[in-house]
């Protein structure tokens, strides 16, 4: 019977002196200590043969050796993978070709944008910028855009709640008025960027999109120039041959036009796009209203100026000949990295 005893303590030096030194070898000790048919099964099936008023003492020495056991196996497994985790300079192979980057791609929107600001830049146009969360005064006022105008309506602005005379912008339009109120000219400004309109025509319509303004005052600047700098520009973005200027109305601007590039009908595409005219619009131009001048600190007496205004993904679609304006809101990674070479 003490023999008994006697085992369980000689077990539990067997295990103080165990010393696995890989995670293979501690696999094999906790199989032939801890495992279902390990030893400490056998040293608890033994406490039959114990008499009744020392089988307390024997269970807990066996507690007490498979305790050593449990101990001895955790800490040895948590040193054994920390090992393995751990940066090894031993093993490493300095001559080894480094792991391939994916890089991602500008957006077409950007690419498109970029182009636009470039052919400008090159007229002497410099970028400028506003507010994306605009006053009323700026987005409409400022803009010629009476209390009363359809424009203002809520169907197609965004208001901020809690926060009277506070919108989306609607158009980069209010840029223009930024800009008059802090600069003297000569003015010579784009200012690209994202625009807010409540389109609720349908759930898959795009509520926010692109825009590039452009405004140029100077002593003496006339329709003639508007002209000649946006059929320039017409030129380098889609080597346009003929522009075209179609009255039409703005409330900045005095005369208003929209202005429409000649693709011609001779392709199946081209006739769809202008639906058989073989003009198609870009877009909306005019002679900055004196009002506006007015309102916004320069005598019109003495300027003149004209604005243009577009819709950026317009012109992604036709740049890249792209079918469904969609593609470029829904971030499909397999449609952006077409544009992986684009700059
Ligand atoms: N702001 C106009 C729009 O959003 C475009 C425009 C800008 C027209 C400047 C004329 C002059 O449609």
């Amino acid at each position: 019977m003490s023999d008994v005893f006697a085992n369980a303590r000689q077990i539990q030096a067997e295990i103080t002196a165990e010393n696995p030194e890989n995670a293979e070898q501690l696999e094999a000790f906790r199989i032939k200590y801890l495992g279902s048919k390990g030893i400490l099964k056998n040293l608890m099936g033994e406490m039959a043969s114990v008499p009744n008023d020392r089988k307390r003492e024997y269970g807990q020495l066996v507690n007490a050796v498979k305790q050593t056991a449990e101990e001895k196996f955790l800490a040895l497994r948590e040193q054994f993978e920390a090992q393995a985790s751990a940066f090894d300079i031993r093993t490493l192979d300095l001559t080894a070709p480094g792991e391939p980057l994916p890089i991602g791609s500008r957006h077409p929107v950007a690419v498109t944008m970029n182009r636009i600001v470039d052919i400008f830049s090159r007229m002497g146009f410099s970028v400028a910028d506003g507010p994306e969360i605009e006053d009323d005064w700026h987005n409409f006022t400022a803009m010629n855009t009476p209390e009363d105008h359809p424009a203002r309506d809520m169907q197609d602005t965004f208001y901020v709640v809690d926060a009277p005379g506070m919108l989306l912008r609607t158009h980069t339009s209010p840029v223009q008025a930024r800009v008059m109120e802090n600069r003297k000219p000569p003015i010579r400004i784009i200012a690209p960027g994202r625009v807010y309109r409540n389109e609720t025509i349908s759930t898959r319509s795009h509520c926010q999109f692109h825009q590039v303004e452009g405004l140029y005052i100077d002593k003496g600047v006339s329709f003639a120039d508007l002209k000649q700098t946006l059929f320039n520009f017409a030129q380098e973005m889609f080597g346009a041959t003929k522009i075209r200027l179609r009255p039409s109305f703005f409330p900045f601007t005095e005369p208003s036009a929209e202005m429409d590039i000649w693709l011609g009908t001779d392709t199946e595409k081209n006739y769809r796009l202008t639906k058989g005219t073989g003009w198609l619009e870009i877009l909306g131009c005019g002679m900055v209203d004196p009002a506006v001048l007015e309102m916004c600190g320069i005598d019109p007496t003495e300027y003149s100026g004209f604005a243009f205004g577009m819709g950026i993904e317009r012109q992604a679609l036709r740049l890249y000949e792209i079918g469904d304006i969609r593609l470029l809101f829904e971030n499909d990674v397999r449609f952006l990295r077409q544009f992986s070479s684009a700059i």
